[in-house]
């Protein structure tokens, strides 16, 4: 294909496999061909170590979490530690709802046991002997790897009653969502366990402190999770050595969108947006030019051309403006619309809005209203200022993340593409999707 832009060597890159290193080698299906590669050598040699130390491990590690909020695992488990309780919970947030990830479900089907591994070694470090893997319902294939990694995982020794002689019990069960992107947010996904309706709690408090059943409770994201038995196996001083000093370790990333090659790649914390598009995605599909890149899902930022050369790592928001959220890559050429987008992700959060509070319930529905009108050709000048102002009430005044983040996609579109938002206000749309709609007579 001549259009094919190949990856100019600056821009290789060198896939570092920690969580995805037994992916498409093990029989996923097979305890002993993980066993066979280190496998629950991770948890021996954790439960010959005092609680504290493991936790003191991965603080020491730098380990942050990979849902998207990139919070210290170590401290996280260090505040369930030290809660005064007669029950502990460890939940793995396996609800994986953002649009174009599908990292956790590649590392669930492709490598259950090392989730389970780490969320043992989780519980044995803050003291909780119950653990439940919340996950998406349509990801059958991981629910099935799990369910069987964890029905040998009993057989052999590594849960249940004395694990491996050494006094610790530690049970797990696995529980579906059904399909709403609400019950990733982990309050909700607790208030789902509890088999209520998934509507987010307020925090604080927060779980490590008040969680599942009121009892203090550990939530990971599963890429987190994943990365325990490699730095308990390994040692902090490894694991800090991969990575950015902030950020230590690697981040799966999920490329999508118009790019020649889409999928999962693992990278070390603070490779480039450019990095990740030419070296691994070999560069914008056929032959059409980049317009931007959105990083961090679905109510990540929109970037321009201006910052593929953003390091991707926890500090990127802070210091670039770029968010890293769950690690997903969305790749967008010259043939679509930034008015269209706008709408699309507006209609998103809309949708899943769980209707708890008024501010995002109405803003997301207001806003689409607006960006539907735009695409229309039926927009004004004002309807941007008015569609300004509804994010930025929304992200201040709503109840939960979903509704606070959805000024950050909104924002960035408008402070980036101002120039393309107006020019539908004079009935044209330059990527040419954006048509006006004869009015019934
Ligand atoms: P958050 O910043 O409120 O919390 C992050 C974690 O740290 C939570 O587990 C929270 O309980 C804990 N935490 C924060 N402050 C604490 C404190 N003082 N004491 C004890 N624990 C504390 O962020 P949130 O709302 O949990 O997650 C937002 C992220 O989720 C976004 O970055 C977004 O990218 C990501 N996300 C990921 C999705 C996915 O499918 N992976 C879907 C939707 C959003
Ligand atoms: Fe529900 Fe949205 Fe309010 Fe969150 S912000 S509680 S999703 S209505």
């Amino acid at each position: 294909d001549k259009n094919l832009i190949k990856p100019a060597e600056k821009f290789e890159v060198k896939e570092v496999r920690i969580v995805t290193r037994n992916i498409g080698v093990i029989d996923p299906r097979n305890i002993e061909e993980y066993i066979a590669r280190d496998g629950y050598f991770a948890l021996s040699k954790a439960l010959q170590m005092k609680p504290e130390e493991v936790i003191e491990e991965i603080k020491k590690s730098g380990l942050r979490g990979r849902g998207g909020a990139g919070f210290p695992t170590g401290l996280k488990w260090e505040f369930t530690a030290k809660a005064k309780a007669d029950q502990k919970y460890i939940v793995c947030n396996a609800d994986e709802g953002e649009p174009g990830t599908f990292k956790d479900r590649l590392i669930m089907e492709g490598d259950p046991h090392t989730v389970i591994e780490g969320m043992i070694i989780a519980g044995y470090a803050v003291g909780a002997t119950k653990g439940y893997i919340y996950i998406r319902g349509e990801y059958y294939n991981s629910v099935e790897n799990l369910r069987k990694a964890i029905q040998d995982a009993y057989e052999y020794g590594f849960l249940g009653e004395n694990i491996l002689g050494s006094g610790f019990n530690f049970d797990l069960t696995v529980r579906l969502g059904a399909g709403a992107y609400i019950c990733g947010e982990e309050t909700a996904l607790l208030e789902s366990i509890e088999g209520k309706s998934g509507r987010p709690r307020l925090k604080p408090p927060y779980p490590p402190q008040v969680g599942l059943f009121g009892k203090p409770t550990v939530i990971n994201n599963v890429e987190t999770i994943a990365n325990v038995p490699q730095i308990i196996l390994n040692g902090a001083d490894w694991y800090r050595s991969i990575g950015t000093p902030n950020s230590p370790g690697t981040k799966v990333f999920c490329l999508v969108g118009d790019v020649n090659r889409r999928g999962m790649v693992e990278l070390p914390m603070g490779v480039t947006v450019r990095q990740v598009l030419y070296g691994f995605g070999g560069g914008v599909r056929g032959g059409r030019e980049l317009k931007m890149v959105q990083t961090g899902g679905l109510a990540g930022t929109f970037i321009g051309l201006d910052k593929l050369d953003t390091p991707l790592d926890y500090d990127s928001m802070k210091n670039y403006g770029v968010s890293l959220g769950s690690g997903v890559i969305l790749a967008i050429d010259d043939s679509h619309c930034v008015v269209d987008i706008a709408l699309n992700v507006m209609e998103f959060f809309r949708h899943e809005s769980c209707g708890k509070c008024t501010p995002c319930r109405e803003g997301t529905r207001l806003a689409c209203e607006i960006l539907e009108r735009m695409t229309k050709f039926e927009g004004t000048a004002e309807d941007l200022d008015y569609l300004r102002k509804i994010a930025e009430v929304t992200a201040d005044t709503s109840f939960c993340g979903l509704g606070q983040s959805i000024n950050v996609p909104l924002l960035s579109l408008i402070d980036n593409f101002r120039e393309e938002f107006l020019e539908h206000v004079e009935k044209t749309c330059r990527a040419n999707v954006c048509k006006a709609v004869p009015k019934k007579p």
